[in-house]
């Protein structure tokens, strides 16, 4: 997809160079932060890493690893809460998050191994269904002007498969049991979970403000001969309003025009911290990450991802000096946040 007038895309890249590229960065805070390097920290990653020393929210982030606690009266420190995103949202005050950049588990992909996950559920209905039940605690806790980026996957129909073989690239990518395909839909078809699930939000209340197309320029060849290779995500910017707060000047496109809705952002490869591989199956790019909090939330707000996985969200709340609380139902990915966050 290219722009009518300038031939580009907006393009996020690993080595991002915003004199190069025509994307500007207008973060005071963040440029203040990044000061002595040639790139920003916004996207793809800084030539120097981002400086956290002397940074409060290192030392002070609160794990929490039982929901049976009383609720918290304010979200006076970073946190991140091990447990099922609907119940945990009941500990957080009202009104107290700015923004929430999230993916959640994609529908009957990937089997996390803990009960109580969610897109294992056996109907595509009850998938949603979940899902929309969530987004009644992120309603409340989130403040009148909040905003919502939801990323996620769309796929096809089993065809009544009824079992995924590992892919050997990605082990976390095969499931003992595949749900039937879903009522109404043939074999094959393509199922369009991401407008289904936005239309359900929709329904709930929710303002559907945007269909941003992720396109990864890296995406993994498929064997398919009947279809074009599948090569991008969706990510919908959702609001509890018709106002709210989104600075269009924070992040611009080529020759200092506003963001587009199709983004160019490579996935990123795993990395390694000391000596363990950042393992998540389903890892957002930092820099995707970046951009929607970048936009969507001032320096002392706090942002949430309640389907935190590696805590990409969180990293990215950190860099650019925001406050940030995560929920992740898997303690192995809890622990992988926390190596993320302070050994990196
Ligand atoms: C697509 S991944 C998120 C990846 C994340 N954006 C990142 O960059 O690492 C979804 C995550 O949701 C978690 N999850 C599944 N069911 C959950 C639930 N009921 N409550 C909270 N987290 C859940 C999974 O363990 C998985 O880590």
């Amino acid at each position: 997809m290219k722009s009518q007038a300038t031939g580009k895309t907006n393009t996020v890249r690993e080595d991002f160079d915003p004199s190069k590229s025509g994307w500007h960065v207008h973060d005071k805070a963040l440029q203040a932060r990044s000061s002595g390097s040639t790139q920003t920290a916004l996207f793809g990653h800084s030539a120097q890493p981002c400086p956290h020393e002397g940074n409060e929210l290192q030392e002070s982030h609160l794990r929490v690893d039982s929901l049976n606690r009383m609720p918290f009266e304010a979200i006076t420190r970073p946190m991140v809460i091990c447990g099922d995103a609907t119940q945990a949202l009941k500990l957080l005050p009202e009104k107290s998050i700015q923004t929430v950049v999230t993916s959640p588990p994609y529908w009957s992909l990937r089997d996390y191994g803990v009960k109580e996950q969610i897109g294992r559920d056996d109907s595509l209905r009850s998938y949603i269904r979940s899902i929309v039940c969530t987004f009644e605690q992120i309603g409340r806790v989130l403040r009148d002007d909040g905003t919502v980026w939801l990323n996620v996957g769309d796929s096809y129909t089993s065809g009544n498969r009824r079992y995924r073989a590992p892919d050997r690239k990605n082990r976390a990518r095969a499931m003992a049991v595949r749900p039937p395909t879903p009522e109404g839909l043939k074999p094959k078809d393509l199922i369009g979970v991401p407008w289904r699930l936005a239309l359900a939000l929709q329904d709930a209340g929710w303002w559907v403000r945007s269909e941003v197309i992720w396109y990864k320029p890296n995406a993994h060849p498929e064997s398919v001969r009947d279809r074009p290779t599948k090569a991008h995500e969706t990510v919908f910017l959702l609001s509890k309003g018709q106002d709210y707060y989104y600075d269009h000047e924070v992040v611009k496109g080529p020759h200092e025009r506003r963001l587009r809705t199709v983004w160019e952002i490579p996935t990123e490869p795993v990395k390694r911290v000391n000596g363990k591989a950042d393992d998540h199956p389903a890892m957002m790019p930092l820099s995707l990450a970046r951009c929607c909090v970048a936009i969507t939330s001032r320096n002392d707000s706090v942002v949430l991802d309640p389907y935190a996985g590696s805590g990409t969200t969180l990293l990215a709340a950190r860099e650019l000096g925001r406050r940030w609380v995560g929920v992740e139902i898997k303690p192995a990915f809890v622990d992988l946040i926390e190596r993320r966050l302070y050994m990196s």
